[in-house]
């Protein structure tokens, strides 16, 4: 792990590229959205893979969340290892040996896991079983994303008719998760998506509670949907993550009337100007090794940067107007990373930073954890 930075340093301190956190918008963004949450009378269960670092998941607790999602058992592990009491892991858990592993973190903790296929279920129940344990399962349902999921409410009845029968495991609800809606931009339009989404829900809910199965919990939704799915009511949990950090994409979004999304960006990759090699481009030390592209270049919040693009593995570009021509090999610049998920997964720490000092530096402990 390369060294970190000490609480205390100025920016100065802390070498490039780093992944600094702004602490005043962390603390902000993590109060706004608990009001959030429980004003709208909906249970936060903020997913952990946009920071996969217990100490966030511990203040997000701390705010009044129920408890935290994990996408892999990998992270999952690292979460109760750092103390979380209450993880939903919401991808299904495949194989022996990871639901050995399961069966282990359900002896310290309060699991819990979705579930699509009899079989993967079977195998679930079977590893809860003979580690003498009991775990939390939720049906997933495909609400439009076209991923993982049950596809009709006939396959959920079946599943949830298994669980039944299964003494250490309990049917806790129903996940519906629809990513593909969170980043679009114009509310109307992801308003009536999610709506959809809702829709196919509550149906497979209330044709399982016709059939004596009791579904207490809809989970679902993201930080593009949550005022949305408050809303329209439906889900009683909200998996919303990445608003702790936001990050370019997610910065595009309409929220009521117009209005920004009124998350802050918390988030940002300190870089150094390494090369000024005509008037009007700076080159940067930060490529796509420590600024993910899956949602396409980041983003500069300054003015006099015109475009930005990435100039290969340690590279981003920078073409400069004219109020940009003063910056020097040596300079120090701020990135917004285009998704805060697949950024934070390439680095070892979050540097917090208050008032140009560091507070803390937490280490990404499931960073790389995608097993
Ligand atoms: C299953 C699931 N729930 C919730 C989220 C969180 O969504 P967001 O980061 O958009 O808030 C994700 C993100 O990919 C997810 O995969």
């Amino acid at each position: 792990m390369r060294p970190a930075p000490l609480p205390g340093d100025d920016l100065e301190g802390v070498d490039t590229p780093a992944l600094l956190v702004d602490a005043e918008s962390f603390d902000r963004n993590l109060a706004m959205m608990a009001a959030l949450a429980a004003r709208g009378g909906i249970a936060l269960r903020p997913h952990a893979k946009s920071h996969k670092t217990p100490v966030v998941a511990q203040r997000q607790i701390a705010a009044g969340a129920v408890g935290i999602c994990c996408a892999k058992l990998g992270e999952a592990e690292v979460m109760v290892s750092g103390g979380v009491a209450d993880v939903l892991i919401t991808t299904p858990v495949v194989g022996r040996h990871k639901l050995e592993r399961l069966a282990r973190c359900a002896h310290l903790a309060r699991m819990a896991v979705v579930v699509d296929s009899p079989a993967n279920l079977a195998a679930v129940a079977e590893a809860i079983e003979s580690a003498g344990t009991s775990l939390d399962v939720l049906i997933e349902v495909d609400v439009g994303q076209n991923r993982c999921g049950v596809r009709s409410a006939q396959e959920a009845i079946a599943l949830a008719d298994i669980a039944a029968r299964c003494p250490r495991l309990t049917l806790r609800g129903l996940q519906g998760y629809n990513g593909a809606i969170q980043g679009v931009p114009v509310r109307a339009t992801r308003h009536d998506a999610a709506s959809a989404s809702l829709d196919i829900l509550r149906e497979v809910a209330e044709t399982l509670r016709t059939r004596g199965h009791d579904v207490k919990t809809l989970t679902g939704g993201g930080t593009g949907t949550i005022a949305i799915d408050i809303a329209l009511g439906g889900l009683t949990e909200s998996q919303a993550g990445s608003y702790i950090y936001m990050d370019s994409s997610y910065r595009r979004l309409d929220w009521e009337d117009g209005a920004p999304i009124p998350f802050a960006t918390s988030l940002s990759v300190l870089s150094t100007v390494i090369s000024r090699p005509t008037r009007d481009l700076a080159v940067l030390d930060a490529g796509w090794k420590a600024l993910s592209s899956d949602a396409g270049v980041p983003s500069l919040a300054h003015p006099w940067a015109e475009e930005v693009s990435f100039g290969g593995d340690e590279h981003l570009k920078v073409r400069l107007n004219a109020d940009g021509r003063a910056l020097r090999v040596g300079d120090r610049v701020a990135i917004i990373p285009s998704h805060c998920d697949t950024t934070v997964n390439l680095y070892d720490h979050f540097v917090l930073m208050r008032d140009d000092r560091v507070e803390q530096v937490w280490p990404i402990l499931g960073r790389g954890r995608s097993d």
